[in-house]
């Protein structure tokens, strides 16, 4: 719910409707120049598989994205982020890429993506496409003829292919597994039925990991990168940007269940080698000539999971990666203490690096907010009236509060919760087969988003037969994105109008954070000089700490009390801070 001061309404506003000026603030010797744009920017990740179809298979595509850029601009994102639409088998939705340098004709073709960027531009819009170094398809050229190519040849150097252990060579080459479960090798056959080497892969068979220590690997990307640069992209999100290399011995893991177990690349041996900072300072230079050609800023986001803030933070060294998401947000439990803790760490991590936080609560890989956040109790029902959604909607407001970054999943703007009880036959995530039917994570949050109607498919997709690639639950009716903008107290209002606020108040976006005395279930800060946000992680209501109606409330705020499960934004002077 908003109460005063909240912007005027764009939903009935035209989406070519100007642009307002972001004001940032800035230290004061950095006044004079324009910061550049990626540093608090909000990009909305379009999972461009369940985004919008426009072709009636079922499947989303470039032009449905393209469709539906309007409905971003509205929405108030700086960008959005293009999940894989290269030509690919498909084995993990895009992320095993056969070609690096087309798009998919499921998608749509080259000229529909040069239109995407075109119309994105026009309307103000950012576009980061993904990169996926670590690893290509089995389906790539380069890997087919490493196949049909003989052990120690060239073509084979461009992968890790290694003999087995044992007598016959009938053990794999090390003991590591993969992330999505079984061994992280796989034996080759020959044409004539023999067994021959094994190759690695960190992730599924289909998508044996490169090998970066072949100088052709590096140079095959920077081309790839430079393919996209021409096309007019504002940056790249890179898939697995810890990966890689790989320990030049390939020796055995002390734990080798490790990744599995955890479902992160915590395997030392495996990931965060050394030599990948190198990869990313090649690539940032590619970016920074880019930029000096044409003024353009670019943007590098890495995928980086490592295990200590400081080995994050080494990632987005002035000369190397420009962000890299911070997925401690994501992964703390509904606590202020949680909260409190990686924000803090997040902080101190980025620090002295140059970089911004890069927030995230959601994504195409995690369960959404609104079911993560429900109470254990069990109340969250599937259309998220449940505790899950007030908390979601709480968690948004939070993490457009923090300085730096933040990327928002589609559907997360509609207040969608993850879809738990699609049946095994329609799941389609590899984690899930390949952990013999025991993960369910992946599917849930990645159905077709409900655009329109009472009833599947919700406007996703059109045509006689069409049916969205995953079936959507009835109770999508109640988050479709026209209920959503007809509907003032929507998730979508919520993220809308603070995503206006975030561009006009000088004190949001970059800058310090200073953090209020609060009861032990509370968080509140002060943003700038002027911006104070409060969350209300108990469970019963507690003291507003600033006197008056906020700017914005995730939920209803009166007589001064901030209720369970809630946040709100107030714009004060700081002497009016109860602190
Ligand atoms: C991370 C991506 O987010 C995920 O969807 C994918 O399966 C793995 N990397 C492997 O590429």
């Amino acid at each position: 719910m908003t109460v005063a001061a909240v912007p005027s309404d764009p939903a009935t506003a035209s989406p070519q409707a100007p642009v307002i000026p972001r004001q940032r603030s800035a230290p004061a010797a950095e006044l004079h120049q324009p910061q550049p744009w990626w540093r608090d920017a909000v990009i909305y990740q379009v999972y461009v598989r369940s985004f919008l179809d426009s072709t009636g298979d079922g499947i989303g595509d470039l032009a449905g994205v393209r469709a539906g850029l309007p409905y971003l601009r509205r929405l108030g994102v700086d960008g959005l982020w293009l999940s894989p639409f290269y030509p690919s088998p498909q084995h993990d939705h895009g992320y095993d890429v056969a070609d690096y340098c087309d798009v998919d004709p499921v998608y749509g073709d080259l000229d529909e993506f040069d239109r995407l960027v075109r119309d994105a531009h026009r309307l103000g819009l950012k576009v980061v496409v993904d990169i996926v170094p670590n690893h290509c398809s089995s389906a790539h050229p380069w890997f087919r003829e490493a196949l049909a190519a003989a052990p120690g040849s060239p073509a084979r150097a461009r992968f890790h292919f290694a003999d087995g252990r044992g007598e016959h060579g009938e053990l794999p080459p090390n003991n590591w597994r993969a992330m999505f479960g079984g061994p992280a090798w796989t034996r080759t056959t020959g044409p004539d039925g023999t067994p021959g080497q094994w190759y690695l892969h960190m992730f599924t068979p289909e998508q044996p990991d490169l090998n970066w220590r072949n100088p052709e690997t590096g140079r095959a990307f920077e081309r790839i990168l430079s393919f996209w640069l021409e096309r007019g992209v504002d940056g790249f999100r890179i898939d697995v940007a810890a990966g890689l290399f790989k320990h030049p011995d390939l020796p055995d893991s002390p734990d080798p269940y490790a990744d599995e177990r955890t479902r992160d690349s915590v395997n030392p041996l495996a990931w965060n080698q050394p030599e990948v900072h190198e990869v990313w300072r090649s690539w940032r230079r590619l970016c920074d000539e880019a930029a000096a050609r044409d003024g353009r800023e670019r943007l590098l986001v890495g995928e980086v999971s490592v295990p200590t803030a400081a080995e994050h933070a080494a990632y987005v060294r002035p000369d190397e990666l420009h962000q890299a998401f911070f997925f401690d947000l994501l992964a703390a439990p509904w606590e202020a203490a949680a909260f409190r803790g990686v924000i803090e760490e997040a902080l101190r991590d980025i620090a002295g690096t140059g970089s911004t936080v890069t927030w995230v609560l959601n994504n195409h890989d995690q369960v959404r907010t609104v079911t993560r956040y429900a109470s254990p109790s069990g109340d969250a029902d599937p259309s998220g009236a449940g505790t899950g959604g007030p908390r979601a909607r709480a968690a948004a407001l939070l993490m457009l509060a923090l300085p730096g970054a933040a990327y928002v999943y589609q559907g997360e703007e509609l207040g969608l919760a993850e879809v738990l009880d699609l049946p095994d036959e329609v799941l389609t995530d590899p984690v899930f087969h390949r952990t013999g039917s025991r993960l369910r994570v992946r599917d849930g949050c990645r159905v077709p988003l409900p655009w329109s109607g009472h009833v599947s498919p919700f406007g996703f997709t059109t045509g006689g037969d069409a049916r969205p690639w995953l079936p959507q639950p009835d109770w999508f009716a109640a988050h479709t994105t026209e209920r959503a903008l007809a509907d003032v107290g929507s998730f979508w209002h919520l993220y809308r109008d603070a995503l206006q606020l975030r561009r006009s108040l000088p004190h949001l976006g970059e800058g310090p954070l200073r953090w209020l005395d609060s009861p032990p279930d509370v968080l509140a800060f002060v943003r700038g000089d002027g911006l104070v946000c409060a969350v209300n992680f108990g469970d019963g209501p507690v003291p507003a700490p600033v006197a008056g109606p906020p700017l914005l409330s995730s939920g209803p705020c009166a007589d001064g009390t901030l209720p369970a499960g809630t946040a709100a934004w107030w714009s004060c002077d700081p002497s009016g801070v109860l602190d």
